[in-house]
């Protein structure tokens, strides 16, 4: 199993390339499965769950054609070209589906072209039991027959979906993108209430509206879907990764360094951006994306609790948490999405930190430096909280079961090397 080896104490300085997002383009692959005809997808990132996908998708029936290259090489990210001409299985099954949650997503889209689809039951994971009912009562409320048997979601609409009123008890991205998409093919219209407003909830009735579909209010907490009849092809070029790029914000911002984020958005950010400005870093916009700075002198302790979108995201929540433990006095972070992502914790206190873990919030007591360490982590963001954390620790690091960054940041070994930072893969 691949580790990486982190030495400590260098800024990170340069330009760093940021890929296309890896949670907007897993819901736009599952959209091809709406249409009989092609959906282009450019500036997709090259990442361990975007081939997961396509794997679920070829057993589906969907032919995948790839050209393009990896992102950062001067070109623009990979291509994709799916096409769903039949679908020759409504079955997602367990040993696909248990690698990623993110599979779900072919049920809406399954369910309202095919009129029928058996997915697999995502199951826990490692930051929360992460349910599935709000995906299945909006499909009930859209007129499926839902059955749960044998570790399978069992779904029926025969004569086909009809648009209704959805008002979601709770912000999920998931039971957004998955009704979204549903209701697209769905007889009359539908409401989605309380809708997530994440800008890769956005990218996905963006091109879905591309596709044929007909959706008002994108970027608002209601969406309104007029269901057509059919879906046609398109092309689509995928979202930058704002948490790829908060992530390397904050790894300039804990070494000292200065980074432009080249093709990072702003207005994807602005609570980070918030928060960052007041611990101490300033993020500004250029015409190629966004230049990060820390101020002279060491970090603040700023108080964060993560939220839907437009608030603070929880995929950046952990590294915040190793920038925070690197900072001058004390932050309270809490986070309010999922029950259990502070796995980071224990590890990161390994490194030297002052953490102390009080229900859904986490008390970091900043400290002068931080120390390398052998360590491990359970779930993607994790993992790299800990390179954060390395990269500004005395001595060497070496992070365990690298798998989980390879789900979600592309080459960030090449990435942060090429900014100076002395970090290698070990095979
Ligand atoms: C998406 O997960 C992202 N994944 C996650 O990114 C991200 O952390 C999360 O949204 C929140 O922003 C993808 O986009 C592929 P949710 P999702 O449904 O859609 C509860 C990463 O590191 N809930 O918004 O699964 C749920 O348990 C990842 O890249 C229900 O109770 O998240 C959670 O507490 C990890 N019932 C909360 O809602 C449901 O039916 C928000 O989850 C659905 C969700």
């Amino acid at each position: 199993m691949d580790r990486i080896r982190i030495c400590g104490g260098v800024p990170i300085n340069g330009e760093i390339p940021i890929s296309g997002a890896k949670n907007a383009a897993l819901p736009l692959m599952t959209a091809a499965l709406l249409s009989a005809e092609t959906l282009t997808l450019s500036n997709l990132p090259h990442l361990a769950d975007i081939t997961t996908l396509a794997n679920l998708l070829v057993q589906h029936g969907v032919e995948i054609r790839m050209n393009g290259a990896a992102a950062g090489d001067g070109h623009i990210g990979r291509v994709l070209e799916l096409s769903a001409g039949t679908i020759t299985s409504t079955r997602a099954p367990y040993d696909l589906v248990r690698k990623m949650r993110a599979s779900i997503l072919v049920l809406g889209p399954l369910l309202a072209r095919e009129g029928r689809a058996e997915v697999s039951l995502p199951g826990g994971c490692a930051i929360g039991t992460r349910p599935v009912d709000l995906h299945l009562k909006g499909l009930t409320l859209l007129g499926a027959e839902i059955d749960l048997r044998e570790g399978y979601v069992h779904a029926a609409a025969p004569n086909g979906l009809v648009g209704a009123e959805i008002v979601f008890p709770m912000v999920s991205v998931g039971a957004t993108e998955n009704l979204l998409m549903a209701a697209t093919l769905a007889k009359g219209t539908t409401r989605l209430v309380n809708a997530a407003r994440e800008p890769e909830v956005t990218d996905l009735a963006l091109c879905l509206t591309s596709m044929g579909a007909r959706i008002e209010g994108m970027g608002s907490d209601t969406l309104i879907i007029h269901g057509v009849e059919r879906l046609h092809g398109a092309a689509h070029s995928v979202i930058p990764d704002r948490i790829e790029t908060g992530t390397y914000a904050m790894a300039a911002a804990i070494t000292g360094g200065e980074v432009e984020l080249l093709g990072a958005k702003a207005e994807h950010l602005r609570s980070v951006i918030e928060i960052l400005g007041r611990a101490g870093v300033s993020v500004t916009e250029t015409n190629r994306g966004l230049h990060v700075k820390r101020a002279d002198g060491r970090l603040h302790g700023v108080d964060v609790m993560t939220e839907p979108f437009p608030g603070f995201p929880t995929d950046l929540q952990a590294q915040t948490m190793s920038l925070m433990a690197a900072a001058e006095g004390a932050a309270m972070i809490t986070e309010s999405i999922f029950e259990n992502r502070f796995m980071h914790v224990p590890e990161l206190c390994r490194m030297g930190a002052d953490i102390n873990v009080h229900g859904a919030s986490a008390m970091v007591r900043g400290q002068p430096s931080l120390t390398g360490a052998e360590v491990m982590a359970t779930d993607l963001r994790a993992s790299v909280s800990l390179v954060i954390a390395a990269l500004a620790a005395q001595g060497e690091t070496v992070v365990n079961r690298v798998y989980h960054l390879d789900r979600g940041y592309e080459r960030l070994e090449d990435k942060l090397a090429a900014c100076g930072a002395r970090i290698e893969r070990i095979k």
